[in-house]
């Protein structure tokens, strides 16, 4: 099988009105085999001065579109989303790896948020204010920020995109994407589908590029754009925050995790099992909320570790292509290499592998469940991206929580427990932007919830209307009636 001009595969980048195949490429490989799927146009710093006008003069007409109006373009977007399920799942899995069972379900989680922010555009609106002098009227308005910057990740190329493009288009603004360099071509696919909806030219421009630096500063510096939008690492995060600084945007930075699952004795351990599961293998733990320290109560750590090295054991490590494989490769040998020096550093530590462990073959790394690991160890620390689920103990509530909290991020954190008064305590004093509570995955499907962290996790909210709201800005009106 050439994977090689696939029918599903994308080229061309998408700006100034028209599509482009540029003198410029960089090859984007199927990381289960690392054959090429194509030379995708790699866009410079000119491209995106080209993009900034275009965007100017698109923003001009889409905000004067009604909000129902937008929303009826939306609608269509995501009806041609779902009819394009099967052709979009495959690419997402050639592209970076991830299994074709779970990028269907990202295609539906992708439109999710295209239909709810659809619904969402007709219910913008002001509000009428009590003013103090009776001879004026107040009241405020909510407006499109303007035009976007946003930068996605390869680890949803859709989901990503639809959770910050669908509240930026529905409230009025354009969007100018930089795609990961991994998978641009499911960027460049949904933006055919948007023209095909009836998007206007230039609302959503894609322009993917390798140099993300050189592409990326003439975009900071102009003041014409008024937004960053960015999901991906806490460093590239912390610098992008800073050039934004100079001009003043907003900025919303969804950045890493280093999610804590926390086990008390008096939980279901099956379920609890199962979802740690679910939250650590899922996209071969390539998840900023994937579970990714284990916190078990010293009573039931052995049971419930047994419990766990059976479920991960039961997992298919294999082609993602194939309905059968729950566990894909990693993107590239950049994780590979990070993940196996977390594992040894742990190895060392005293830690041992109750299942897998290691490399199987090229970018393929073994769902693995660490037992004993020292709670310095690197992996309890930096985020590992990858299949494996170290395990660890605690004796008291108090301590469990200390261990959970004693992190530079603040994404997400689960705990199981049958106690409510606990449920409740940990619910308070968890300092994570999500907490699951006996649910390993709460943002799973749920386009109507705000995903977002707080410390070294990032700012601000995507999804629900907490994820309008990042690209809306109150105006106040007042007016003298004589
Ligand atoms: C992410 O990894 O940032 C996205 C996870 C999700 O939406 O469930």
């Amino acid at each position: 099988m050439t994977l090689l001009h696939d029918p599903v595969t994308r080229t061309q980048a998408y700006f100034a009105g028209t599509w482009h195949a540029l003198p410029r490429t960089f090859e984007v490989r199927h990381p289960g085999t690392l054959e090429s799927l194509g030379a995708v146009a790699d866009c410079g710093p000119d491209d995106a001065r080209h993009a900034i006008d275009a965007a100017e003069r698109a923003f001009t007409g889409w905000r004067a579109v009604t909000p129902h109006g937008r929303g009826e373009i939306l609608h269509r977007w995501n009806g041609l989303l779902l009819a394009h399920r099967e052709a979009l799942a495959r690419l997402m899995t050639l592209e970076m790896g991830k299994p074709i069972t779970e990028t269907r379900g990202e295609v539906d989680y992708a439109a999710g948020f295209v239909r709810w922010y659809a619904e969402e555009a007709g219910r913008l609106g002001g509000e009428r204010l009590p003013s103090r002098a009776a001879h004026k009227r107040a009241m405020t308005a909510q407006e499109p920020v303007g035009i976007v910057y946003a930068v996605t990740p390869w680890n949803f190329p859709a989901g990503m995109i639809t959770r910050k493009a669908a509240p930026a288009l529905a409230a009025g603004c354009v969007m100018i994407l930089k795609p990961a360099e991994q998978s641009p071509m499911t960027a460049l696919y949904l933006a055919e589908l948007w023209l095909e909806a009836g998007g206007p030219p230039d609302t959503l421009q894609v322009l993917p590029a390798s140099d993300a630096a050189a592409f990326t500063a003439p975009l900071m510096e102009d003041l014409r754009v008024r937004k960053l939008t960015f999901t991906g690492s806490t460093a590239v995060g912390r610098l992008l925050y800073g050039q934004a600084a100079r001009t003043i945007k907003r900025a919303s930075l969804e950045l890493g995790g280093h999610a804590p699952f926390l086990v008390f004795a008096d939980a279901d351990l099956e379920r609890a099992a199962a979802e740690v599961v679910a939250s650590k293998f899922r996209n071969a733990g390539q998840t900023c909320v994937s579970t990714n320290r284990v916190y078990v109560q010293r009573e039931v750590a052995q049971p419930f570790t047994e419990i766990l090295t059976r479920l991960t054991a039961a997992l298919t490590l294999g082609d993602p292509l194939l309905d059968s494989t729950h566990v894909g490769p990693l993107v590239e040998q950049a994780s590979l290499d990070k993940i196996g020096r977390q594992v040894e550093d742990a190895l060392a530590r005293g830690a041992r592998a109750t299942v897998g462990g290691g490399v199987r073959d090229g970018l393929y790394f073994q769902p693995t469940v660490l037992a004993d690991v020292a709670p310095d160890s690197l992996i309890m620390r930096e985020e590992t991206f990858g299949p494996v689920a170290p395990v660890t103990t605690f004796g008291t509530e108090e301590e469990a929580l200390a261990l959970a909290n004693a992190s530079e991020y603040g994404l997400a954190a689960y705990a199981y427990t049958r106690d409510l008064g606990r449920a409740w305590r940990l619910a308070d004093r968890l300092e994570y932007g999500i907490v699951g509570i006996n649910d390993g995955l709460p943002t799973a499907g749920a386009p109507d919830a705000p995903f977002g962290g707080v410390k070294n996790s990032g700012i601000g909210r995507e999804g629900g209307r907490w994820g309008m709201e990042e690209y809306l800005s109150t105006k106040f009106i007042s007016m003298g009636i004589g």
